[in-house]
């Protein structure tokens, strides 16, 4: 069985001072039966350490060291307690112009340091309307998921573009079409296709979340905006635990 996976992507957002609200999702989910994954930026991994968490980067480069101003590598990120790393986000493949070849070598170089990689896919509006979601699925798919890839150092993440930060959520029956596809992708390049988790990303909130969850092949969120306080983010988990 795939694990269930509530994560948290916070994004560009969090000081010192956010950390109260893992205080208060410890009290409320310390000792949850399911592993809850935070991805805070680079500056609070470590401050992370002492939570009961999995803890994410949210992006790494390809090379271990060197000269990369301003670049993190997997390596650092396990060396500051993370134990996953988010690739190929929306945001990063739009704001830093990423390819599905550097997607792949950072899911590549992820494996090296033992970081699991979540791997993030999805389409956008104009892809959608004109009927491509399914083909530019593959496409991710094939080019940013490497072939070491497996069920234990990889997780796959949908989240259509337009559905991020807009309060817009696909029906439950274009997220199954979707799982469903990425399922079969997978189940036919992969001996343990069937193990990978599979996350929905895109406007999850407390309201909705029972409802994505109930959708077969979808085994948990990767969550933006709701996640940045313990109010918006435990909902979540609760739906996600009795699913
Ligand atoms: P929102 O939950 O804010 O729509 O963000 C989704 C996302 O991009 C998570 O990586």
């Amino acid at each position: 069985m795939p694990r269930k996976i509530p994560a948290g992507n916070w994004k560009m957002n969090g000081l010192q001072s956010t950390l109260s609200e893992l205080k208060t999702l410890e009290d409320k989910h310390g000792d949850a039966d399911i592993a809850i994954l935070i991805c805070p930026p680079f500056t609070l991994i470590s401050a992370c350490e002492d939570t009961p968490f999995d803890i994410g980067g949210q992006d790494c480069h390809t090379a271990e060291s060197g000269a990369h101003t301003g670049d993190i590598s997997a390596e650092m990120l396990a060396d500051a307690g993370a134990s996953y790393v988010l690739v190929g986000h929306s945001e990063r493949r739009t704001d830093h112009g990423e390819t599905d070849a550097l997607i792949a070598a950072k899911a590549q170089a992820a494996y090296n340091a033992g970081l699991i990689a979540v791997i993030c896919i999805g389409e956008t509006l104009q892809e959608r309307e004109a009927g491509k979601t399914l083909d530019v699925i593959d496409t991710q798919l094939a080019g940013s998921v490497p072939d070491k890839a497996d069920a234990q150092n990889t997780v796959i993440a949908y989240e259509p573009v337009w559905a991020i930060g807009t309060g817009k959520v696909p029906t439950t029956a274009q997220i199954a079409d979707v799982h469903a596809h990425i399922r079969r992708r997978l189940q036919d390049r992969f001996t343990d296709g069937a193990e990978f988790t599979l996350l929905y990303g895109g406007s999850v909130k407390g309201s909705n979340a029972a409802d994505i969850f109930a959708v077969p092949n979808v085994d948990g969120a990767l969550v933006g905006g709701a996640s940045l306080t313990a109010a918006d983010f435990s909902p979540i988990i609760v739906a996600l635990e009795s699913a």
